[in-house]
């Protein structure tokens, strides 16, 4: 979920770009071409708000920015930044006609998967996508876990999703990610987490009642953290884990494909169990929408570890359009933020308590749960 977004206009027509001014403060641009002035926003990575005026200096990077999405001809990803990258080798792929066996670990880059990938966004029923995906695929009933065959699963993925009143997304993500996940020859299963009860939308502590619903169920090594509403642009955006917790979703189209800052953790994020232990899980103090993911990002950051991303297009992805439904803002975000490092120890995994109520759906498990600030009380600081 992005954060630290303030939208002076709703319009998703425009185009984004970022400039970098010193090197603690990052601020974006949005603009519809040829309108710079009224559409200005601007992030602060760090949390304080900085309503500076920018525009000027942002007039020549945006003409440049605007000629080079446009003479893109929507073939192939032409525009490219370096933004905030290492610029790893190009990924080499396995040679045609290479052969593993069911004793030997999958690769990491198979043939089949290709890039690019199309995106349908279209609605569909539940119903419909479970027979779609379960033909042929009778060990996959109940709970949707699934492991490949024909070698052994480099990492066993929970795929965590946390939402409210967005039921017609999920078959739309299913439908998209289980065949991608096959053909990644990952082990994986899928986790719904839905929030019930009145209380601001919680991603964050959702995030974590699905990866101690989901410990219960197997011995999963790897903890995909995923927006409903993302769909990924190319499947050699590889699904499991690293040494280093990952950011996936790296260039969202909402974004016009750029990374919006460079602590930008959210939208589909990924950590090892271990990992994700070692740094007390997410905050659950973060009530509304926006900041979590930041916060996640500095306690990962106060584990020493570096996040790593996908490079050049892969980290591409759509959202399928929605507003943010009545779900508030966390404006206390700020204030949260400046302490994560006190507050790391003690909120998190460590002071969560819930009752779920789970079932399982073909596809995936069904968590949904009730939340409440007491749920999660946090000791002096
Ligand atoms: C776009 O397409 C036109 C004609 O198909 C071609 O001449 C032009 O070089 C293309 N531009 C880019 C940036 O690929
Ligand atoms: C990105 O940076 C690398 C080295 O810093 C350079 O070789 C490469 O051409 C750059 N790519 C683009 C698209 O500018
Ligand atoms: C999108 O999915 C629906 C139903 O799953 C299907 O009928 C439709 O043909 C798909 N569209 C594209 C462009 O693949
Ligand atoms: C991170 O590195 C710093 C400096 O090397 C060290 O002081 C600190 O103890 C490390 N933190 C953790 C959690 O390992
Ligand atoms: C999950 O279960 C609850 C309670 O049975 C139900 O109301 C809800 O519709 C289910 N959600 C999904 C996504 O299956
Ligand atoms: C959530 O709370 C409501 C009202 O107290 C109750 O009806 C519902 O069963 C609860 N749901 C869960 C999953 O505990």
């Amino acid at each position: 979920m992005p954060t630290h977004l303030r939208f002076r206009r709703r319009s998703f027509l425009g185009l984004l770009f970022l400039f970098s001014l010193s090197t603690s403060a990052l601020y974006f641009i949005y603009s519809a071409p040829g309108v710079v002035n009224e559409y200005v926003f601007m992030v602060q990575a760090r949390g304080i708000q900085i309503r500076e005026n920018v525009k000027n200096i942002g007039a020549q990077v945006l003409e440049q920015v605007v000629r080079g999405a446009y003479s893109n001809n929507g073939t192939d990803y032409a525009y490219d930044f370096n933004v905030s990258e290492s610029d790893a080798p190009p990924t080499t792929y396995l040679p045609e006609g290479f052969t593993y066996l069911p004793s030997q670990v999958c690769p990491e880059r198979l043939l089949s998967m290709k890039g690019r990938l199309e995106v349908n966004m279209s609605e569909v029923s539940l119903e419909e996508v479970e027979r779609y995906l379960l033909e042929g695929e009778p060990q996959m009933a109940s709970g949707g876990y699934w492991k490949p065959k024909d070698c052994l699963p480099r990492w066993k993925v929970a795929i965590l999703v946390p939402f409210r009143n967005r039921h017609e997304h999920l078959p739309i993500l299913l439908r998209h990610l289980v065949p991608v996940l096959k053909k990644q020859r990952l082990q994986f299963a899928f986790y719904f987490i839905e929030q019930e009860g009145m209380e601001p939308f919680n991603r964050a502590m959702l995030f974590n009642v699905g990866y101690k619903e989901a410990m219960k169920d197997l011995d999963w090594d790897c903890l995909v953290f995923h927006d409903v509403d993302h769909l990924m642009e190319n499947d050699r955006n590889y699904y499991g884990c690293t040494d280093m917790p990952r950011h996936f979703a790296v260039k969202l189209d909402k974004y016009s494909y750029m990374l919006p800052y460079n602590e930008f953790f959210g939208g589909v994020s990924g950590l090892t169990v271990e990992q994700f232990k070692k740094i007390n899980g997410f905050p659950n103090a973060f009530w509304g929408w926006g900041g979590e993911d930041d916060d996640l990002w500095n306690r990962v950051r106060f584990a020493n570890y570096t996040v790593s991303r996908p490079q050049r297009d892969e980290g591409r992805y759509k959202s399928i359009p929605h507003h943010h439904r009545g779900e508030a803002q966390f404006l206390g975000r700020y204030s949260l933020l400046r302490h994560s490092k006190e507050r790391q120890k003690v909120d998190g995994l460590n002071n969560l308590n819930y009752s779920p109520l789970v079932s399982r759906r073909p596809l995936y498990t069904n968590i949904t749960v009730n939340l409440s600030r007491m749920l999660a009380p946090v000791a002096d600081y």
